[in-house]
């Protein structure tokens, strides 16, 4: 999809962080922009201050997904590029944390991704080229203590558009590409308190943006940041589990969540 003029495109979790920077970036690439958000307020300021359409959604609620699909429709025509952002954590040691909130992350992160594809996935097929981005995580690719439930939602999404990229393939789709995201810690607020470990310093969103907006520019299959994280998969298959449990101790990733705090307390 090498030009992003004039394309429809539906951000979840778009009224803050990386959503947020991403609906700029397209709006300065000549896109058509809409920001769906639970947080309605946060929403409607973004959207003004952007100057893109903002619908609310509750990402774990499909007459919520079917209502924001409706009205998205209605305001743009059609949907070139859906991009699956929205997401939360609850760091803290498992048996701290509610069950509620075990469970609303896999709402959130994991089914709310497989809902809201689901509702737009026949408009995107049916355009001549369209794209969906997954924005998972590297934590997806790893244990992480003091995260367990955010790091196996996204262990699950992950797993989703990995699937999904495989079968469009398969049934050949092959104008529908598909993006996973897989960044380290990000200083959108979503992960303060947490350290960033050695050889993955906190990045920049822009630098995010950036890079998921080019991928789909590229029909990249994934974006991977920083660098290291492509090895993550390759240093578990070849290194013995206890030496790979040590890298992952010693560089620091397994005490990472120790001291998070998240946005409430930022
Ligand atoms: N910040 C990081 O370090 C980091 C690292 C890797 C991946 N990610 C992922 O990036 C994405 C964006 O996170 P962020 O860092 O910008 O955090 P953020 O909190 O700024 O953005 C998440 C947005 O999702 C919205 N949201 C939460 N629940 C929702 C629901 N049920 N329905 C609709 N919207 C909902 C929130 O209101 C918020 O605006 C998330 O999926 C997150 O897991 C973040």
């Amino acid at each position: 999809m090498r030009t992003l003029n004039g394309r429809r495109v539906l951000i979840t979790g778009g009224a803050s962080g990386l959503g947020r920077m991403l609906a700029k970036k397209f709006v300065d690439a000549g896109a058509f922009v809409g920001i769906a958000d639970l947080n309605a307020r946060a929403m409607r300021t973004t959207a003004k201050e952007l100057g893109v359409r903002g619908y609310e959604l509750d990402v774990t609620n499909p007459g919520s997904i079917q209502k924001c699909r409706k009205a998205f429709l209605a305001d743009s025509g059609h949907i070139d590029i859906l991009v699956n952002n929205a997401g939360i954590v609850f760091g803290g040691a498992f048996a701290t944390i509610p069950l509620d909130q075990h469970r609303l992350t896999f709402e959130v992160n994991a089914i709310g991704p497989v809902s809201v594809t689901h509702a737009f996935y026949k408009d995107l097929c049916a355009r001549p080229e369209a794209s969906i981005v997954f924005v998972a995580s590297a934590s997806g690719y790893i244990g992480l203590p003091n995260g367990t439930s955010y790091a196996s939602s996204k262990w699950a999404a992950i797993g989703f558009a990995e699937s999904l990229r495989l079968e469009l393939q398969e049934e050949g789709k092959r104008h529908v590409h598909v993006t996973t995201v897989c960044p380290s810690y990000i200083d959108t607020g979503m992960f303060s308190g947490a350290e960033a470990p050695l050889f993955t310093p906190m990045l920049q969103t822009e630098v995010v943006a950036d890079a998921i907006v080019k991928a789909i520019q590229t029909n990249r299959k994934f974006v991977e940041l920083p660098w290291i994280v492509r090895w993550i998969q390759t240093l578990r298959g070849l290194l013995p589990r206890s030496l790979f449990d040590r890298v992952m101790h010693v560089t620091g990733v397994s005490k990472s969540m120790s001291h998070w705090k998240g946005k409430s307390s930022s």
